[in-house]
């Protein structure tokens, strides 16, 4: 599937980063799906003001309905991610560890497993992209910019099917940001939290730096 195939974007996530991804999506002309866990009811302010484009549903209905699905929830909260809907689809995975938000999750202390790892195991039959994870929220409808522009920001991609990285990059090119090509999703520690590249406004080149200078020990 590249993006071209896209006409729906399923979010599974209403807050600071489901919000803004469902802005964008509505903003370069696909369809929204988003959900929260309390249900769509619970939606109508955000769908009034996005506007035409966006729809409220469960999260398995945005799950279905979805071409491109993205898990923007509390980590703690992935095993409750609805698997059927998912399977053979991109999923975006913008999640991070906060302990004390989480609790603490022994193989991401022991820098065993990433976060986005974690995301894949739970969906072993879609083809889970992190994406979106290392930038502020209040950033994606703000800082973004044409491909082109100098300095442009950039931001990292991981999976473990090129192909899904590839639409996930293409879109996140169209949403305003320089995709960098992370490889698969055990090498995603790289801009997991605390690291280099977290949240930090770098080019595609500072940003490679960055992820080369990441170390694996930070959540120790
Ligand atoms: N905030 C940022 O700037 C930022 C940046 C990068 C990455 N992230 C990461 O991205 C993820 C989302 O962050 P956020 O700031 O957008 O979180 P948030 O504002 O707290 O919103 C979380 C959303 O997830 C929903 N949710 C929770 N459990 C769910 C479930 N089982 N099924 C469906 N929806 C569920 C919540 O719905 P209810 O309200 O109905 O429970 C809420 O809409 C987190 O892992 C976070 O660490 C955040």
């Amino acid at each position: 599937m590249t993006v071209q195939d896209i006409t729906t974007i399923g979010i599974i996530g209403a807050g600071n980063i489901g919000s803004q991804l469902a802005r964008l999506g509505v903003a370069h002309g696909y369809r929204v799906v988003i959900s929260n866990s309390r249900g769509p009811e619970t939606l109508t302010d955000l769908v009034a003001e996005i506007g035409d484009g966006v729809t409220a549903a469960t999260a398995e209905d945005a799950a279905a309905a979805g071409d491109v699905v993205v898990v923007t929830i509390p980590l703690k909260n992935i095993d409750r991610v609805p698997v059927a809907p998912l399977r053979g689809k991109v999923v975006i995975d913008t999640n991070n560890y906060y302990p004390q938000r989480d609790g603490r999750i022994v193989p991401l202390d022991d820098a065993t497993e990433t976060t986005a790892g974690l995301l894949q195991a739970h969906l072993p039959d879609s083809k889970v992209v992190k994406a979106y994870n290392h930038i502020m929220a209040a950033d994606l409808t703000t800082k973004g910019s044409p491909s082109g522009t100098p300095g442009r920001r950039a931001l990292a991609v991981y999976g473990n099917d090129a192909e899904a990285r590839a639409t996930v990059a293409a879109m996140m090119d169209e949403f305003g940001f320089e995709p960098v090509d992370g490889g698969a999703v055990s090498e995603s520690w790289r801009s997991e939290r605390d690291q280099p590249g977290y949240v930090k406004a770098y080019d595609a080149d500072e940003l490679r730096e960055a992820l080369g200078q990441a170390t694996r020990d930070i959540n120790g």
